[in-house]
């Protein structure tokens, strides 16, 4: 479907790669909704590209429900959803003094990357679903954002790569699920992005990342992320697939 004029979705979309997708699909006339816990930066934000703001914490359904609602009553229900909402975080398995790593650590990043992406997009699927089709039978487009974590786990990212690698498992589950409906799901899986994330590690810690790219040995630029994202939702035949966005790397154990 073409861009201009749909009413868009993006969770996490007051930071980083999600700010860039806000940016993109608003500059190609979408009617973007940012859904965000950081309401204060999704407020600058929808101020600059004319969008909407609203606070969402994607693991609350009832948070969910509201946002969902007041987006539809703002720009009509939404056809494209893009989720960016998600946490880092590294820890070893057994600490260094035996300890063995807390299960809320594993169980807060899986809650937020994968539980909370797969509430959203239950939320908004069935919304999708029950919009009328367009010409060619097209309702809807999710886009989720796995990471190459999912394939390439380092050290102390079990938890991470675990919510990252469901995010890649659900991808052609969900569209199978929803082809009956003319609603198409695709994952991207990105590299090493520079992001508010990676702004905090020092200098010669980017460099070092960067350098680990086999080309462009340089970190993703979020606007490539959001061009992504952007194409995604116009190509019909984009379906049931998960794109690494990663300049061919590979990430090492540690
Ligand atoms: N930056 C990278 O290199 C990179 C690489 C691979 C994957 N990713 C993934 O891309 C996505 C975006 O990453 P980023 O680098 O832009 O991160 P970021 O921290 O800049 O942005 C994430 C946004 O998600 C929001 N958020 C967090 N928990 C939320 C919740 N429960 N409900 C609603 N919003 C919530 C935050 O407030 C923030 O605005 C994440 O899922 C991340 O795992 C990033």
């Amino acid at each position: 479907m073409q861009l201009a004029g749909q009413a868009a979705l993006v969770t996490g979309g007051a930071s980083g790669l999600g700010a860039q997708t806000v940016r993109e699909l608003a500059a190609q006339g979408a009617k973007v909704a940012i859904l965000d816990v950081n309401v204060e930066a999704a407020q600058a934000l929808a101020q600059e590209v004319g969008g909407l703001a609203l606070h969402c914490d994607i693991c609350d359904s009832a948070s969910v429900e509201a946002a969902l609602r007041a987006a539809a009553e703002a720009h009509g229900s939404a056809r494209v959803l893009v989720n960016c909402a998600g946490i880092g975080g590294a820890r070893r398995l057994v600490g260094r003094d035996g300890s063995p790593m807390p299960l809320e650590d594993f169980s807060r990043i899986v809650n937020v990357n994968l539980i909370g992406t797969f509430n959203v997009v239950r939320l908004a699927a069935a919304a999708m679903v029950a919009a009328e089709p367009l010409e060619d039978g097209e309702r809807g487009v999710i886009i989720m954002t796995s990471s190459v974590a999912a394939y390439d786990g380092q050290v102390g990212q079990e938890a991470y790569a675990a919510s990252k690698g469901g995010l890649t498992s659900l991808t052609l589950p969900l569209a199978r699920d929803l082809a009956q409906f003319g609603v198409r799901v695709v994952t991207i899986a990105p590299g090493l992005f520079l992001t508010p994330l990676l702004y905090k590690l020092p200098e010669e810690v980017q460099q070092s990342l960067a350098a680990s790219i086999p080309f462009p040995k340089r970190l993703g630029k979020a606007d490539e992320y959001a061009r992504l994202a952007a194409h995604v939702v116009t190509n019909l035949s984009l379906n049931g697939e998960v794109i690494r966005l990663d300049g061919a790397l590979r990430l090492p154990p540690r």
